[in-house]
């Protein structure tokens, strides 16, 4: 079938993947998103590998998953090829489906060791296929690899290393289309990532960034050629895109965009599932964090909106919800409004 994806011997449900966003995809998060339908494959935010072999107690939290958390993948950074393919070893024996190698982090934690994507630009090509290839050799489990089209507009390796990745075994590669020295501004470059498509003989190359609408979706595809799609930020703003393109490879209609009820059905799902992971402390106090995307999109008003982001209690969130499912949406509520997510900024040198 067009539409199918395969990592390997790994057949996913579907060819739209749900893209690491450190701090937002994490286990409730990715849960809520998948019970939506039509993730193919979720990841986790990147875990450093030496944390990792330590079993530090920050990076297993990171790493937490669950029976409805499948197929999932870990993603690994680091820049030993020892210790990348030990931690891999152990991800294979912890249950992971997909171990994911991060290439594509511009911050200055990750790159300034050569980890992220410092690897797209070590001193020798070798050294970062060695890893990979190391990395494939330790498991049996797929290996992918998420990067960016390159350091900067003069060194976009992305083609060249793809390629080579490809010969070392991987399952396939994620790539976002900007360089390192991007970040996040710019527009995600099209042709950058049919290069990439264009270089790889059979893996699948699956495109990433920017992509908020199944328009959007529909250009990526037809101007790249990629097997798949990787949503990162379009999926905070809308989780059931990932639902609403399988049903438009289906049938061709996307479906009716998620109403006011629904919306607030899944932050009242959201905020349960953190409850049952973690109690009601840490879920109360990690979802001010995310209160405020909620509330761009609802529009409850100010007080309840403050009310949110000093969220203390179950009985707090409650008494919320239950004001807003009896008020119902504010007059001119609008399911389509786009808010911003907000990306590092400034000098990439100071990320
Ligand atoms: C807040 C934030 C955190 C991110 N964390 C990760 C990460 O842990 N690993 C990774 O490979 N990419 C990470 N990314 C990059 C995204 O996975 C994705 O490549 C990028 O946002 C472009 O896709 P999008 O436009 O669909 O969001 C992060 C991006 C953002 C904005």
């Amino acid at each position: 079938m067009a539409n199918s994806l395969s990592l390997g011997k790994l057949r996913l449900a579907s060819r739209y993947l749900l893209s690491p966003l450190a701090g937002y995809t994490n286990l409730p998060f990715r849960r809520v998103v998948r019970e939506l339908g039509g993730v193919g494959l979720a990841t986790t935010d990147l875990v450093n590998a030496r944390a990792l072999l330590r079993a530090s107690p920050k990076t297993m939290e990171l790493i937490a998953t669950c029976p409805e958390d499948r197929p999932v993948a870990v993603q690994i950074y680091g820049t030993e090829a020892k210790e990348m393919s030990e931690a891999a070893r152990w991800l294979e024996n912890y249950g992971a489906s997909v171990v994911d190698i991060n290439m594509g982090c511009p911050v200055h934690k990750v790159t300034r060791g050569g980890g992220g994507s410092a690897l797209l630009c070590a001193a020798s090509a070798s050294t970062t296929v060695n890893l990979v290839r190391a990395v494939v050799e330790a498991v049996k489990i797929p290996v992918t690899v998420k990067m960016r089209l390159g350091w900067d507009s003069g060194d976009q390796s992305a083609p060249f290393f793809a390629r080579e990745f490809e010969k070392a075994g991987v399952a396939g590669v994620i790539i976002h289309g900007r360089t390192r020295a991007q970040g996040f501004g710019g527009e995600v470059d099209l042709e950058g990532i049919r290069a990439v498509v264009e270089a790889v003989e059979r893996i699948p190359v699956i495109g990433n960034g920017d992509v908020r609408s199944v328009a959007d979706a529909l250009r990526m595809l037809e101007a790249t050629g990629c097997a798949g799609i990787s949503i990162g930020r379009g999926a905070l703003l809308n989780p059931w895109i990932f639902a609403q393109l399988c049903r438009w490879d289906r049938t061709g209609d996307p479906g009716p965009a998620a109403g006011y009820d629904a919306r607030l059905e899944l932050m009242h799902r959201h905020y349960y599932l953190l409850v049952e992971e973690r109690g009601e402390r840490f879920a109360s106090l990690t979802f001010r964090k995310v209160a405020n995307w909620y509330c761009r999109v609802l529009k409850p008003g100010r007080e309840i909106q403050q009310r949110l982001m000093m969220l203390e209690s179950v009985a707090d969130f409650d008494g919320i919800v239950n004001g807003l499912r009896e008020n119902g949406p504010p007059a001119n509520w609008n399911s389509t409004v786009v808010p911003e997510i907000a990306v590092p900024k400034g000098p990439i040198e100071y990320w």
